[in-house]
């Protein structure tokens, strides 16, 4: 009888500050430091609007008024940091090789026209600008604009390049970077642990399980920037065959009304994108469920339907 009033109050002491913390974080987790708050992202620079990961991309992702842009990183055989999506450049460019078997200055141009991965039968044309840029030049021109940066290869060099890039252009509390792989989110975080981080997939996955025990506001995390697909985007890919099991959980986990509490809570403690939205429809449901930003292939779409809703820049 004992044993059961003190089982059952310490569960109900439990479960209350839990609650309170769930609700007031900041009485446990630290202020984050620095971080800058996005709305408008712009998926490997607006890949509906321009060749992906373009220059010509980024600047006009940046004209129309985002708040980020998106892109994935490689390393060349001569150990430049360049802005790419896939390690081998037949899809985009027609020339079967990978980027870390090619000196820059050898790699291809883009094809005149690439698909758009997250929207069915787009294929997007682009203008003259059909160079794989370097990191660098995205950093020179835009000193002020956040950028989210996808570690693709699990590289040392690749990851210290990028890290020593950050530090020299000052871009600390300007940049969030990471990979959906966990091994590589962790040597990001150990080689510079003052950029903002990503969860990678196993961590959401913690992340979930830690928020439906209740265990979450006791937890210190590392990453800052929590980023999720839609589940309506399934039917709007190519083959959603090719799921991992972890994606279909995080599908799982935006797929009901119910699952919005997670993310109205989750975006206490972090930023939450939904990725990769195309249509208003979408832009809605994203916001409506509590997101605090939509990555989109199309950011003169997304900037129209936030002016037309009073859907602000944050700030
Ligand atoms: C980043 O932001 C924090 C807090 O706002 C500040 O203390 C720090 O100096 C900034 N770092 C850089 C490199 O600007
Ligand atoms: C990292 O990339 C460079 C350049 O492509 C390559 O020479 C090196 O072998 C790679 N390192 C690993 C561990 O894959």
């Amino acid at each position: 009888m004992c044993a059961a009033v003190y089982v059952l109050s310490t569960v109900t002491g439990y479960v209350l500050t839990s609650a309170l913390l769930l609700k007031c974080p900041n009485l446990l987790h630290r202020k984050r430091r620095g971080t800058f708050l996005c709305r408008h992202i712009s998926h490997r620079g607006g890949a509906g609007e321009n060749l992906e990961n373009t220059m010509a991309a980024f600047k006009h992702a940046v004209d129309v008024g985002t708040d980020m842009l998106e892109l994935d990183c490689h390393l060349t055989k001569d150990e430049q940091v360049v802005v790419s999506h896939d390690a081998n450049l037949r899809r985009a460019t027609g020339i079967n090789a990978f980027i870390s078997d090619m000196a820059y200055n050898e790699l291809p141009p883009y094809l005149c026209k690439l698909d758009v991965t997250f929207q069915k039968e787009c294929y997007c044309a682009g203008g003259d600008d059909k160079r794989i840029p370097l990191l660098q030049d995205v950093f020179d021109a835009f000193p002020n604009t956040p950028i989210n940066i996808d570690i693709k290869t699990n590289n040392d060099t690749l990851i210290k390049k990028v890290s020593a890039l950050v530090t020299k252009y000052d871009r600390e509390n300007l940049t969030v970077w990471g990979n959906a792989r966990n091994q590589v989110a962790k040597k990001c975080y150990k080689e510079n642990p003052r950029i903002p981080l990503l969860f990678s997939l196993p961590r959401v996955l913690q992340l979930v399980g830690l928020f439906y025990t209740g265990l979450l506001p006791f937890v210190p995390l590392k990453e800052q920037f929590l980023e999720i697909p839609m589940p309506s985007i399934l039917t709007k890919l190519k083959d959603p065959n090719g799921l991992t099991r972890s994606q279909r959980v995080l599908i799982w986990l935006t797929d009901t009304r119910l699952r919005s509490n997670t993310l109205r809570l989750s975006r206490i403690c972090f930023q939450v994108y939904i990725w990769v939205l195309n249509d208003e429809e979408d832009f809605q449901r994203a916001f409506d469920l509590g997101a605090t930003g939509v990555m989109t292939d199309f950011p003169t779409r997304l900037r129209d339907f936030m002016d037309k809703n009073g859907i602000s820049k944050p700030e």
